[in-house]
């Protein structure tokens, strides 16, 4: 049985002070939350303050990418073992705003998931198609070229100590959710290719959480789908009530 993850990706938004205001009322809102994990990922500036505020409670907590070289002349860039070293646990990888907007490639995110796993980080590995890919039918062809690409020489105990979110582009910030059945059916795709790639353990028990306009109102009916194992949230993480609620309605749904 897979234990769902709701994993809030607060992208560029809030301050150090803001940050730690809304990890203190998460903490506190959550702190009987057993049915679930719970993820957070702030900004690289408010990890330290924010895991400070985190201790003691049941909320990890992530950054939202990092470099995948130990240390060096990479002005702006960030370690692994910095994250670390802040209080991050998890890291995000491969987002779609990495991906499309900096440019980020296969072959740069497979390193950062490489580095990520030497380190002890969890990485939530991020994969999705654009629409035009989806409307020409290339999905799937996306999707394999992503996962074949970041799991290539990976251990099946590797494998396992990753998270995937599957992020449809064209569902990002959009408003425009996924349907539950076509958010199953791509999960569905990912687990059946990590069962040919690895095995049907491993298939099992991977998570691999959905992302794209999840919010409140949509969550309860994505996480009813059998391959849907919890939500990775973008806009509606950065709000206590609508963070806390999804949590809730995901809750709900799975008892
Ligand atoms: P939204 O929930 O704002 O669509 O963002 C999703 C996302 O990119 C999470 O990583």
């Amino acid at each position: 049985m897979r234990r769902l993850l709701i994993a809030g990706n607060w992208k560029m938004h809030k301050s150090v002070d803001e940050s730690v205001e809304l990890a203190g009322i998460l903490k506190s809102s959550l702190i009987d939350i057993v049915e679930l994990d719970i993820l957070i990922c702030p900004t690289y500036t408010a990890l330290h303050p924010v895991a400070n505020i985190l201790k003691g409670s049941n909320i990890a907590l992530g950054a939202q990418n990092m470099h995948q070289e130990d240390s060096g002349a990479f002005t702006g860039e960030i370690s692994a073992d910095m994250l670390i070293s802040a209080g991050a646990s998890h890291v995000i990888l491969g987002h779609s705003e990495r991906r499309h907007v900096f440019g980020e490639t296969d072959q740069t995110i497979s390193l950062k998931l490489k580095k990520a796993l030497d380190k002890g980080l969890t990485p939530v590995f991020c994969i999705g198609e654009l629409l035009e890919e989806r409307e020409s039918g290339k999905m799937d062809q996306v999707l394999i070229r992503q996962l074949s690409s970041a799991y290539e020489g990976l251990t099946k105990a590797q494998a396992l100590k990753t998270i995937v979110a599957y992020e449809p582009v064209w569902a990002i910030g959009t408003g425009v959710t996924a349907t539950p059945d076509q958010a199953q059916s791509a999960h569905a795709f990912v687990r059946n290719w990590f069962r040919k790639t690895f095995d049907v353990d491993l298939a099992e028990r991977i998570r691999i959480l959905y992302g794209g306009s999840v919010k409140p109102g949509n969550i309860a009916d994505l996480e009813e789908k059998p391959d849907v194992d919890g939500g990775l949230i973008g806009g509606a993480s950065l709000k206590a009530d609508s963070f806390t609620q999804i949590i809730e309605n995901a809750i709900k749904k799975e008892v």
